[in-house]
């Protein structure tokens, strides 16, 4: 298992559904890697064995998992599939997999469970949307997704935490910083034992806005999607 207390910040670069075998040469080629950072490229699966990762400051992680181990479940990738191919992380209960293919906190739960097992790292995306926000009820909503999403066995050694709001993904807008920093704050003291994880903040990243995010107290890094996608903007954003 990738040794996370070795980095001062983690980026996470999530490429959806991007990518193709030209960009992913092309990218690797202009990518410029901080030694004191972790970055790990999610891309879509099929092009994980192609990645360049697994040396010391680059891993590769996976978007998705099955929730089964095995057997007649035509399309899935299991948790000890991506270990067989040298996977490290992988994201988890993306707010695009819970809108779009039904993923519940349950299915996240057991998804980290099955990843934690294989040595993998799960990052368990949680988050409120617009309407959750203007309602005040993000604080009720996190801890329900804290609740049931993170499976009992996963420490700060072997599983990441995402804030993503899922009204700042992909739309521009950000909460301010004194946000961030509070609901970062209040995800680690949920419980004694979220005290030492890493929490990373996702949502309308960009080089611009990424510098003064990570360096807030509790936050651990970022979680990149579109702004990922466009090599010199990541490179300035691990920088
Ligand atoms: P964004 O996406 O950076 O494009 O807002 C973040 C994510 O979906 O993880």
């Amino acid at each position: 298992m990738v040794i996370l207390d070795k980095y001062s910040s983690i980026f996470i670069a999530n490429w959806k559904l991007n990518g193709n075998s030209s960009f992913l040469k092309d990218y690797y080629e202009k990518l410029k890697l901080n030694s004191n950072n972790c970055t790990i490229i999610c891309s879509p699966s099929i092009y994980l064995k192609s990645l360049k990762g697994n040396n010391e400051y680059l891993f590769c992680g996976a978007q998705d998992v099955s929730s089964y181990k095995e057997g007649a479940y035509t399309g899935e990738l299991s948790a000890s599939m991506l270990k067989d191919n040298n996977i490290d992380f992988c994201l988890v209960g993306h707010s695009e997999r819970r809108q779009y293919f039904a993923e519940t906190n349950d299915n996240v739960n057991l998804k980290s469970s099955n990843l934690i097992e294989e040595n993998i790292i799960p990052v368990i995306c949680i988050g409120e949307t617009l309407e959750q926000k203007e309602n005040n009820l993000t604080e009720e909503i996190l801890s329900t997704q804290i609740k049931n999403s993170i499976p009992n066995e996963a420490t700060y050694q072997n599983t990441l935490i995402a804030y993503e709001p899922v009204w700042a993904i992909g739309t521009g807008l950000t909460p301010t910083l004194d946000e961030i920093s509070q609901v970062h704050e209040l995800i680690k003291n949920f419980d004694t034992k979220f005290k030492s994880f890493k929490v990373l903040y996702g949502g309308s990243v960009k080089s611009s806005n990424s510098k003064e995010i990570n360096e807030l107290s509790h936050v651990d890094g970022c979680l990149i999607g579109g702004a990922s996608l466009k090599v010199d903007e990541f490179n300035t954003i691990i920088s």
